[in-house]
């Protein structure tokens, strides 16, 4: 990772931190157990990855930062109650997160639901509230856009074909339908809602983009299934080897390490390929692939 890179990114990470930080009602609010679960699910932790996203597409398209910024935020949101739901005991039943204790570990199971419940709603109140683009018709769509991505026919859904197939073998095909839902869906939000904050590209570069989006998002996934099977909890800041433990069907579990760490980088030299036309303003965006593919944890 280059220093300048690595710059940018912590500028946005800061950015992302003091937006959100700003944002989730204080610890003075009622009710203060659930303001705290929120605060404590979001801040402090993660890589942000999507909203390093939501800004290299932001770029791109030469958005307005501000107006990236929420919309970044807004996918970060959705992302950390898709996380406090995941680590529940009827879910994968986690005890570590971002290297702390799983909020219902350190609230309770109640509070770590309306914590999730609380944390999606938020979401959809910080993309209604201001102009994120100078067409409202647009503004709608990226509403929509996040919903469906959310939803049952995105990440939900993709949850629960996960938790169906526990102890099940499963094709490449249904394999790569379970990844593209679960975590390719929120991946293509943030890329395409931080595009569409201006309206600079044009459908077909939009088409492109989208394209890339979804050889990202399901590149991340594979490459979490990779560091569950080689990476140490301490790294990970989660339990590691939970995904076996748990029996659940993963790229390692049907391809093995080799094939899936194949399979990663061939999902990013497709993405790379696909950024080909946009040339060096796409550089962000190749970075932020870059980083998802030979992350550590
Ligand atoms: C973990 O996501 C859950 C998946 C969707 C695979 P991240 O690896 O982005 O988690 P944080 O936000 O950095 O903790
Ligand atoms: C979770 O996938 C995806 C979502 C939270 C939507 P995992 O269950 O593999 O995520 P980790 O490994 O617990 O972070
Ligand atoms: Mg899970
Ligand atoms: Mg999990
Ligand atoms: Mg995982």
């Amino acid at each position: 990772m280059t220093t300048d890179f690595q710059n940018w990114a912590s500028q946005r990470q800061t950015a992302i931190e003091t937006f959100l930080d700003r944002r989730l009602p204080g610890t003075d609010c009622v009710p203060v157990r659930l303001h705290q679960a929120m605060r404590y699910s979001v801040l402090g932790g993660g890589k942000r990855v999507r909203p390093l996203l939501a800004f290299a597409a932001g770029e791109l398209s030469q958005a307005d930062d501000q107006r990236v910024t929420i919309v970044a935020a807004a996918v970060e949101l959705i992302h950390a109650y898709s996380l406090v739901h995941d680590d529940m005991p009827c879910m994968d039943d986690d005890i570590l997160r971002r290297g702390k204790s799983t909020c219902h570990i350190e609230f309770d199971e109640a509070t770590a639901l309306l914590t999730g419940d609380s944390l999606q709603t938020l979401a959809f109140e910080l993309l209604s509230e201001k102009r994120l683009s100078d067409d409202a018709d647009t503004q709608l769509m990226m509403i929509k856009q996040l919903a469906n991505a959310s939803g049952s026919r995105g990440m939900a859904g993709g949850q629960a074909f996960d938790l169906d197939n526990v102890g099940k073998t499963l094709t490449l095909p249904e394999l790569e339908f379970m990844h593209i839902h679960k975590t390719g869906a929120l991946i293509r939000a943030a890329v395409m809602l931080g595009a569409r904050c201006s309206n600079r590209l044009s459908d077909a570069q939009l088409e492109k983009l989208d394209h890339f989006a979804k050889c990202v998002g399901l590149a991340f996934q594979v490459v979490d299934d990779l560091l569950d099977a080689e990476a140490t909890t301490a790294t990970l800041g989660k339990t590691a080897g939970k995904d076996a433990e748990n029996n659940k069907p993963t790229y390692v579990s049907i391809l093995g390490i080799r094939e899936a760490r194949d399979r990663a980088e061939k999902l990013q030299y497709d993405a790379d390929r696909v950024l080909n036309e946009f040339g060096n303003a796409a550089i962000r965006l190749r970075q932020v692939t870059d980083f998802i593919i030979k992350r550590k944890f």
